[in-house]
């Protein structure tokens, strides 16, 4: 594969990102990621471990089914168990990868495995063999390579390859990894394997020294031609090497990269960071490379009058080229729905992406509301209309609050609990608990609050107030977020969203349950 000049980008995001998240995500919000994800146009998208759980074999295929464009992928240890159900969830993919792994690092092999390296090296051969009855396209990792003798790597890769994988992938598992030392090993795999030119050479870096893109970008000067990346750099502890940066770098130094390149759409990197971001209830720290708010802010007045004066005095790439457009809107209540749309397809949605009915509702409630409406209100509507799942079993009827400095707060609140009004008035240090206490009461359910997050949405006195909860249920953690104008209501409505996310997880476990019981019975019966 020498000569090659595009370096594919293999998406991680829905699954070492996934695995890190305080809370797991619904099939719908993972579904709308990996759209988000293809948007991007990578070549590969890793979306999930089909062995680890019903719920991820389930998205996994339901991805394979939807998702066009990319190559998907899962994830299976080198066990027959976990290669059957990734073959099995892949079956409807348009084009499907196997990445299966084993530890190769004498620290792995000896405590994790207790094995040996040439056990291990048996194991991923016949992992392999296995997987290549699924598919022809085969990705072989040894986990914690980065610390792995050099010998070793390169005798298990010889090996994984003669026996069919198709990409070789050389993790940093631990991040440990510095430039020169992990573009060595990558330089010694290509020259000393002799079978090396029959895979495509990958590398996995984690971000433990915030070195995961430093280490991807020296390995493709080395010869890799695969980076494993997610968006905002989710995962593992530190997270991952980052696809926007990694993106973003080969694309802003093509003095330095050229002939090499990438097929990412860098003009929906924007949108995607903070879809990925928002769903995940993973805030982008400010300053973050290519995405943070601050990103392409010029603050001190030197930057300022040189920017204005020649933009590539202090801006290397434009906030154009990775989608960040200008708040320019300013809509109201008589804005008729073409216009909503019209201006939804300027800020890059498709017709397909949210309901106009909907969304047209929520604005001219919030232009009531607000008089004025901005590009951001009409991305924020988009996105919490698209978290809206079908069937919500609580849903908000009405909230009256009241508080008075030194006082106990009160609140009333009635929710339509499956279609039943339910009204439950409570009080609280302030009217959020007060509304709170008033819910609990009304589903009874036991929830531990982990974590209360309010940040603004837009500027000013008439931004939008943004909620995100993450709740703990009988050892679960679920993830709610609400968007209004009044912080107590999006509380409320993040508080609901929790309770509709546990009520479809008990569902999913009664349906699972009620299925093993049938299975239970039929096997009983032979
Ligand atoms: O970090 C790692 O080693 C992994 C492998 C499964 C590729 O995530
Ligand atoms: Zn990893």
């Amino acid at each position: 594969m020498s000569g090659d000049n595009k370096i594919w980008i293999f998406d991680t995001t829905l699954r070492d990102g996934e695995q890190a998240l305080r809370a797991s995500l619904s099939q719908k919000q993972k579904i709308q990621l990996a759209h988000a994800i293809a948007r991007l146009n990578v070549d590969v998208m890793e979306v999930g471990f089909p062995v680890s759980s019903p719920g991820d074999f389930n998205s996994v295929q339901q991805i394979a089914r939807e998702v066009k464009g990319p190559i998907i992928c899962g994830l299976a240890r080198a066990v027959s168990g976990d290669i059957e159900a990734c073959g099995q969830a892949l079956q409807h993919a348009e084009r499907r990868r196997i990445h299966t792994f084993i530890a190769t690092s004498p620290l792995h092999l000896q405590y994790k495995l207790r094995k040996t390296l040439a056990q291990a090296s048996d194991q991923a051969v016949a992992a392999i063999k296995l997987a290549s009855r699924y598919t022809d396209d085969i990705e072989f990792s040894c986990e914690d390579a980065g610390r792995t003798p050099i010998d070793d790597l390169c005798w298990i890769v010889e090996r994984a390859i003669a026996a069919g994988a198709t990409t070789i992938n050389i993790p940093d598992t631990v991040g440990y990894t510095v430039p020169n030392e992990f573009s060595a090993i990558i330089s010694a795999l290509k020259n000393r394997v002799p079978n090396m030119d029959k895979a495509r050479l990958s590398v996995h870096c984690h971000n433990d020294l915030g070195l995961a893109v430093a280490n991807s970008v020296s390995a493709i000067q080395a010869g890799a031609r695969q980076i494993e990346c997610t968006v905002n750099g989710i995962g593992e502890r530190a997270g991952n090497c980052s696809l926007e940066e990694v993106a973003m770098i080969i694309n802003t130094r093509k003095d330095i990269f050229m002939p090499l390149y990438t097929d990412i759409k860098t003009t929906e990197i924007y949108r995607s960071s903070h879809l990925v971001s928002q769903i995940c209830n993973m805030p982008i720290q400010p300053n973050k490379a290519i995405v943070g708010e601050n990103a392409f802010a010029h603050s001190s007045g030197i930057h300022q009058d040189g920017v204005l004066k020649a933009q590539n005095t202090y801006e290397i790439m434009s906030p154009e080229q990775v989608g960040i457009r200008q708040n320019e809107l300013n809509l109201t209540s008589r804005s008729g729905r073409h216009v909503i749309q019209h201006r939804l397809a300027e800020l890059g949605y498709t017709k397909d992406d949210y309901d106009l009915d909907a969304v047209y509702q929520s604005f001219v409630a919030l232009a009531d509301e607000k008089g004025r409406v901005f590009d951001y209100d009409l991305e924020a509507l988009v996105f919490f209309q698209t978290l809206q799942e079908q069937n919500d079993y609580y849903v908000l009827d009405f909230l009256s609050s009241s508080t008075n400095t030194g006082q106990v707060a009160s609140a009333t609140v009635g929710l339509k609990c499956d279609g039943v009004l339910i009204t439950e008035a409570a009080t609280g240090n302030g009217p959020v608990e007060a509304a709170f206490n008033a819910i609990t009461r009304i589903s009874k359910l036991q929830i531990k609050m982990v974590d209360f997050n309010l940040q603004a949405k837009g500027s000013g006195e008439s931004a939008l107030g943004q909620v995100d909860i993450t709740a703990e249920h009988e050892g679960r953690r679920f993830h709610g977020a609400g968007l209004a104008t009044d912080i107590v209501r999006s509380s409320v409505l993040a508080y609901i969203h929790v309770l509709n996310m546990i009520q479809r997880a008990q569902t999913i476990d009664a349906h699972k349950h009620s299925r093993n019981g049938a299975e239970a019975t039929a096997v009983g019966a032979i």
